[in-house]
C-alpha cells in the first residue's frame, strides 16, 4: 500500500472512493465538522446529508455508509466511517474506523482511496493510527486458495492519498511518521503471515529460516543453532520438549548494534518470544478442538520478528536482541515423559505433571541465556496460557513482573500504541503451587491461577533483571473480525515492543541533550 499526501479541494480528488471519518457531532452541527464533508454534500445537493439521514448513519462507532457520487465529484464513491463520540476518541478509535473502511473499500473493489485524517488534538498519533489501521485492514492471509482465484486476485486498495485536517499545514515530520507507521504496520502483517502459516510449513527450521532472511534485510546479525549446539548450551528444558518431534529444534538469536561505539556498549533490550510451532500437547494431548489453533503457538516469537524488522529500520541508540527456542511440542516413543526430570541450563531441576505446559520450560532456558547477556531489561511474548484468556478474555494481554518502572514503561507504550495489556499479580499465594516432591520444581499447577503459576515459573530463571512477561495467549489470534483484524493471527505485540524501543530512544537521547545544570 502507497501513501501519499492530497492537496486542495477534496471534492476534486481522483479516486475510487473518498474515506470520512466522522464523529457523532459531525451530523448535528458544523463546528469541527471536516470542510470535506459540506463541499461533497454542495456538489451533490443535499444528498449526502439525506442519504446518511435515510440509512441512519449518525457517526456511531462501527457505522459505516456508502454513496454513489454518480460523477459528480472526482472521486466515485463516499464512505462514511462513524467515530462515536469525540470525548471518546483516541488514536484507537481510528485505527479500528480505517480498518473496518479499508476491508469495506476492498470488496468494493477499489484500488485508490482518499482518506480524510480527522480534525483531533492527537495529530501525529492519529496519523500513525490511520496508516497502521490502512495497512493492516488491507491484509489477506490468501496464500493456500486455489479456488475462488476471481476473489484473490480482486483489486484492492493500493493508493492511498491522506488529507490533512483544514487548517493544517503538511510538515516533513509527516512523512517520517507515514514512513514508520507503513513499516509497523507490514511488520504486523508479516507476523501474521508467520501465525497463520500451517505447522506442518512453519517448522522450527523454516521459522529460522524466515528469521535469518528478516536479519539479511534489515542487516541484523543472525545466529542459528541446531541440536547438537543447544545441547552444549545445557538448555535441557528445551531439549526435553523437543524431543518427542522428528523436527530438529532451532535457537533463534538475531542482534541489532547500533553503529556508535558508545551506544553498542550500553546494556541491550532483549525480546523473547515463545517459538512452539506445533503445540500438541505432548503425552498430555490435548483435545482435537484445542488441537486446532496450535500452529499459532509461535506468535511471541512473530511478533518478536516483526518488531526486529522495524528495529533494524529505526536504529535505537542501544542494542536489541531477539531470543527464541523454535521446536515442536509432540507425542512420540521419543518425547519427554510425565514424571521426568529435566535439568535447566541454570542448573534447576524439573519434575514434569504435565507435557502441555512446555511453553514455560522452552522459555526458562532461553530467559535464561537471555539474562546472561546482562540486560537492561527484557521482555517475553509467549502463547503462555489459557488462563490468561479466562482471565481477560480473547483481546487482552496480560502483564507480569515486579520491575514497576519496566513494567509501566511496557503499560504506557501498549496504550499509546492501542494494544490492551493489563498487569496482573505475581502474588506470593501461588508460589507454592509449583513445589515438587521430587525436583526443585514441577512445570503445571493446578488450573486455579494458572497464568500466575506460569509467571512465576519464569520468574525463577531471568535473575534479578528487569522483566515483564506477556501472556499473549487471547489477542495474538482472533476468532472474531473486528476493525483492522482479521480473524487469525492479529500481529499482537509488534506495536507495543516498537513503541517502547522508541520511547527508550527518546528517553536517552533526553538525557544526552539535556544542559548541564549550574
Ligand atoms: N499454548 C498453550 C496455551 C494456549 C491455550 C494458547 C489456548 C492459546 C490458546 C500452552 O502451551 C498450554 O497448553 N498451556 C496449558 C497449561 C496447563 C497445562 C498448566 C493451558 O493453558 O491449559
Ligand atoms: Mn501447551
Ligand atoms: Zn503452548
Amino acid at each position: 500500500m502507497n501513501f501519499s499526501f492530497a492537496t486542495g479541494d477534496a471534492t476534486k480528488a481522483k479516486a475510487d472512493v473518498l474515506i470520512l471519518p466522522l464523529f457523532d457531532t459531525d451530523l448535528t452541527s458544523k463546528k469541527g465538522q471536516p470542510s470535506a464533508w459540506a463541499k461533497s454534500d454542495q456538489k451533490l445537493r443535499g444528498l449526502l446529508a439525506k442519504l446518511a439521514q435515510q440509512e441512519g448513519f449518525k457517526g456511531k462507532a462501527e457505522q459505516t455508509c456508502v454513496v454513489q457520487t454518480h460523477g459528480k465529484l472526482g472521486v466515485g464513491r463516499i464512505m462514511l466511517l462513524g467515530l462515536g463520540a469525540r470525548v471518546k476518541f483516541t488514536p484507537e478509535v481510528l485505527r479500528l474506523a480505517i480498518g473496518r473502511g479499508i476491508k469495506a473499500a476492498n470488496r468494493l473493489r477499489a484500488k485508490t482511496a482518499v482518506v480524510q485524517l480527522p480534525g483531533v488534538r492527537e495529530l501525529d498519533s492519529s496519523l500513525q493510527a490511520l496508516v497502521e489501521g490502512s495497512v493492516l485492514g488491507g491484509y489477506r492471509y490468501d496464500k493456500w486458495r486455489t479456488t475462488n482465484a476471481d476473489e484473490k486476485r480482486a483489486p484492492r486498495v493500493e493508493k492511498v492519498q491522506l488529507l490533512l485536517p483544514d487548517g493544517v499545514a503538511k510538515d516533513k515530520s509527516m512523512d517520517a511518521t507515514v514512513g514508520i507507521a507503513k513499516a509497523v504496520g507490514e511488520a504486523a502483517c508479516l507476523a501474521r503471515d508467520l501465525v497463520n502459516e500451517p505447522a506442518g510449513t512453519m517448522t522450527p527450521t523454516i521459522l529460522a529460516e524466515q528469521a535469518s532472511a528478516i536479519a539479511q534485510g534489515g542487516g541484523l546479525e543472525a545466529r542459528i543453532s541446531g541440536r547438537t549446539e543447544i545441547e552444549g548450551l545445557k538448555m535441557g528444558m528445551f531439549l526435553g520438549v523437543a524431543r518427542g518431534s522428528v523436527e530438529e529444534p532451532r535457537l533463534i538469536h538475531l542482534t541489532y548494534t547500533p553503529a556508535a561505539a558508545e551506544h553498542a556498549s550500553r546494556p541491550p533490550v532483549v525480546f523473547v518470544g515463545k517459538a512452539i510451532t506445533f503445540d500438541s500437547g505432548g503425552l498430555s494431548l490435548k483435545p482435537s478442538e484445542g488441537m486446532l489453533e496450535m500452529k499459532t503457538d509461535m506468535a511471541g516469537s512473530a511478533a518478536v520478528l516483526g518488531a526486529m524488522k522495524v528495529v533494524a529500520r529505526l536504529k535505537p541508540p542501544f542494542p536489541v536482541h531477539a531470543l527464541m527456542g523454535a521446536c515442536e511440542n509432540m507425542p512420540s516413543g521419543h518425547a519427554y515423559r510425565l514424571g521426568d526430570v529435566l535439568v535447566s541450563r541454570l542448573g534447576k531441576t524439573v519434575e514434569i505433571t504435565n507435557t502441555d505446559a512446555e511453553g514455560r520450560l522452552v522459555l526458562g532456558d532461553v530467559l535464561a541465556y537471555a539474562n546472561e547477556l546482562r540486560p537492561a531489561a527484557i521482555i517475553d511474548l509467549a502463547t503462555l496460557t489459557g488462563a490468561c484468556i479466562v482471565a481477560l478474555g480473547p483481546w487482552v494481554a496480560g502483564a507480569f513482573g515486579e520491575d514497576d518502572q519496566l513494567m509501566w514503561s511496557v503499560l504506557e507504550a501498549a496504550r499509546a500504541s492501542g494494544e490492551e495489556i493489563w498487569r496482573l499479580p505475581l502474588t506470593d499465594t501461588l508460589k507454592d503451587v509449583l513445589k515438587s516432591d521430587v525436583a526443585d520444581m514441577k512445570n503445571a499447577g493446578d488450573r486455579n491461577g494458572g497464568s500466575i503459576t506460569a509467571a512465576h515459573f519464569l520468574k525463577e530463571f531471568v535473575g534479578d533483571t528487569p522483566w515483564v512477561h506477556l501472556d499473549i495467549a487471547g489477542p495474538s489470534n482472533v476468532s472474531k473480525e473486528k476493525g483492522y483484524m482479521a480473524r487469525g493471527g492479529t500481529g499482537f505485540g509488534v506495536r507495543t515492543l516498537v513503541e517502547y524501543v522508541r520511547r527508550r530512544t527518546a528517553e536517552l537521547e533526553a538525557v544526552v541533550e539535556a544542559p548541564a545544570e549550574g
